[in-house]
């Protein structure tokens, strides 16, 4: 087969674990079967005479990873979200999820969200969806035909729900270990670690899920290999629940510990606003990743993550839109919010919590992209999984490249992302819908 080769020149920034920005103006970027070959200030000799894709006043960024999303909560966003935690469960989430018994709804609210995903640039995301196989299922083969990074969980339940949303212990592990048997492509008994959607155990969280259910799912880690997300300290009663439910254990951290839930890895713990020193020393011997949920977190549980301390003491950070408590599907702007945050912390608590944009915005490429393969910044030798992001500047004002990025994060939207490129492909996110329909309908025998 030909390679297929392009070539860029523009400004590009992208993120940077010492500097927290890189901002390489007006450098050729070289990418070869979807890889970043190399990122120069000259053109490289092979390469004269070639055709060059201009930037412009446009920037290249690395693209968006969105590491804590539920899948079947897209039509909750902007709704009851003068809600608390346990209210917004009960009255919206648990009857909207119950919706996806129904593989027809399943599959027009499903193909819609991965088009906005798209549309706003995440590329590569964690999801949760709902106890239903068929509908999990469904997603799963939508993702892996979008051609995205993905791990996609169904999700475990088996206490303190609704009584129509609500699975047996025995059954929810059955469901489960049927998932990653049909889904997992398993090579030599575990599942694949080369696959880019992958399945991940999802116990809800610690409240709506008993010590049987939690030991079998640390049983089916084991015997698969594979990680785990949740929901982590998420507000002071979900934390104070946890330890009343399961009282052998000191904090929500211990729960999964206990049963062997961390031990594969990757292990994603959405919100972690309330970490104890038990969940701190877990999140460092696990080298867990923890996703800051800036507007879910103000809107339904009313807490900030300690992001600033978590990084100084070295932490995995990523950012999360956690629809559909999280409004928006784009995880770009959870970075300008985080920053709002830090300031609102530091305001409140007197104590040194103001975070950069740098790191922010390092969070929702990098940080996030750390669960995936050779993604979330634009350097040699990695996934060309970019963006293109323009029209940021005002007539007769000009932006810096790093301005331009921070501006699309605050105010920018999709029409600002003018070309999404992932594994080196150009992709036009409604003609993936298109594709996803489509395909999904002929699966089920459908008319289209
Ligand atoms: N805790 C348990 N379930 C959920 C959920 O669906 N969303 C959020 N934000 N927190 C949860
Ligand atoms: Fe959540």
């Amino acid at each position: 087969m030909e390679n297929t080769e392009e070539l860029f020149h523009g400004d590009i920034v992208t993120p940077d674990r010492e500097k927290g920005l890189r901002v390489l103006e007006q450098h050729y970027v070289t990418v070869c079967d979807g890889t970043i070959r190399e990122i120069t200030p000259v053109l490289p000799e092979s390469y004269k005479g070639r055709e060059v894709t201009e930037l412009g006043r446009d920037v290249l960024i690395p693209a968006f990873s969105d590491l804590h999303i539920h899948a079947p909560q897209y039509t909750e966003r902007g709704r009851g979200m003068d809600c608390l935690l346990f209210d917004w469960l009960s009255k919206y989430t648990f009857p909207e999820e119950s919706k996806f018994s129904d593989i027809s709804y399943a599959r027009v609210i499903y193909a819609q969200m991965l088009r906005d995903l798209l549309r706003h640039g995440t590329l590569h995301a964690s999801f949760f969806t709902t106890l239903h196989y068929e509908a999990t299922g469904l997603l799963f083969r939508m993702l892996e035909e979008s051609g995205m990074q993905a791990f996609c969980g169904i999700t475990n339940m088996d206490r303190n729900t609704t009584d129509e949303y609500v699975d047996t212990t025995e059954v929810s592990l059955q469901k489960t270990e049927r998932f990653i048997r049909e889904f997992g492509q398993l090579s030599g008994g575990t599942v694949s670690t080369s696959a880019k959607v992958k399945p991940i155990l999802t116990p809800r969280f610690a409240p709506t899920c008993s010590g049987e259910l939690l030991e079998g799912l640390g049983k089916l880690g084991e015997k698969y290999g594979i990680g785990m997300q949740t929901h982590l300290v998420e507000s002071k009663e979900e934390a104070a629940w946890s330890k009343e439910l399961f009282p052998d254990c000191g904090s929500d951290g211990e729960i999964y510990e206990k049963y062997h839930l961390l031990e594969n890895g990757p292990t994603i713990f959405a919100h972690v606003i309330y970490p104890t020193d038990v969940e701190k020393r877990i999140l460092r011997e696990r080298k867990a990743v923890s996703v800051h949920c800036p507007d879910a977190t103000t809107s339904v549980t009313a807490g900030i993550m300690p992001f600033k301390e978590m990084k100084k003491e070295g932490f995995r950070l990523s950012l999360g839109s956690d629809i559909g408590a999280g409004h928006l599907p784009a995880v770009y702007r959870q970075a300008g919010r985080a920053v709002q945050l830090s300031k609102m912390k530091e305001f409140y608590e007197g104590t040194d919590c103001r975070i950069t944009f740098a790191e922010a915005f390092a969070a929702a490429t990098m940080g996030g992209a750390e669960v995936f393969s050779k993604t979330g910044r634009l350097e040699a030798g990695y996934r060309f999984d970019a963006l293109v992001i323009g029209g940021l500047e005002d007539e007769g004002s000009s932006l810096t490249p790093e301005e331009r990025v921070e501006r699309f994060c605050y105010l920018g939207d999709d029409r600002n992302i003018r070309h999404r490129f992932l594994d080196g492909k150009h992709i036009d996110p409604d003609e993936v819908y298109q594709r996803l329909l489509e395909n999904s309908r002929q699966a089920e025998g459908m008319p289209k």
